[in-house]
């Protein structure tokens, strides 16, 4: 059998680990540029963020135009947007590094734009152009990670898979509202009390 050695030998493992024990998950043996991890992230922070803000008033917005099921899933959205955000914001502390949410500088660090829209078909429409600027933006952090930090790189891949999602959503929405009421008939039925929606 082929001897491939795999594993630095364990003492040599065990003194590293003892090195710089004020730096928690990061070990000598992180091969990333961590400076640049942590900004990187911090700029996928702000776009999950100002995707919040976005989906928010865009939920709130639908309410008064009897698009519940749409609201609905701008709702969704925005929550989920919120989960994302604090992963990274996490992961960020455990690289060692501050989570930037300052909020002068959002929309300009942010990959996404705030964008109200007018209409229902604007803002999903808006919603797409977000989803899709974010799944570029993580597939080239994924990219750049590669395999350095796998850690951060399983997160963004996670974070991607649900951005797909999202436009996937977007796009159905998208075409349902452009073909008019007669496409909506057939989904399944809205939950009956808007209080449950916003408990
Ligand atoms: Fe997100
Ligand atoms: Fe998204």
């Amino acid at each position: 059998m082929n001897e491939k050695p795999f594993l630095t030998d364990i003492q040599t493992l065990r003194e590293r680990a003892r090195t710089h024990i004020e730096e928690g998950a990061v070990t000598p043996g992180y091969q990333a540029d961590r400076e640049q991890v942590v900004k990187i992230l911090n700029d996928a922070l702000a776009t999950e963020i100002v995707c919040v803000l976005r989906y928010k008033r865009h939920y709130f917005m639908a309410n008064g135009i009897h698009a519940r099921s749409v609201a609905d899933e701008f709702l969704q959205h925005a929550n989920e947007e919120q989960v994302h955000a604090d992963r990274i914001a996490e992961r960020i502390v455990q690289l060692g590094g501050e989570p930037d949410l300052a909020p002068d500088s959002l929309t300009s660090r942010s990959h996404a734009e705030y964008k109200e829209g007018g209409d229902l078909v604007d803002m999903i429409r808006e919603d797409l152009v977000a989803e899709r600027i974010a799944i570029d933006s993580y597939a080239e952090m994924i990219r750049y990670v590669g395999d350095d930090d796998p850690t951060t790189r399983r997160l963004l891949e996670d974070v991607l898979g649900q951005e797909e999602e999202h436009a996937d959503d977007m796009k159905t929405l998208l075409e349902e509202m452009l073909k008019g009421p007669e496409s909506r008939k057939g989904r399944p039925a809205e939950p009956a009390a808007s209080s449950a929606r916003r408990s």
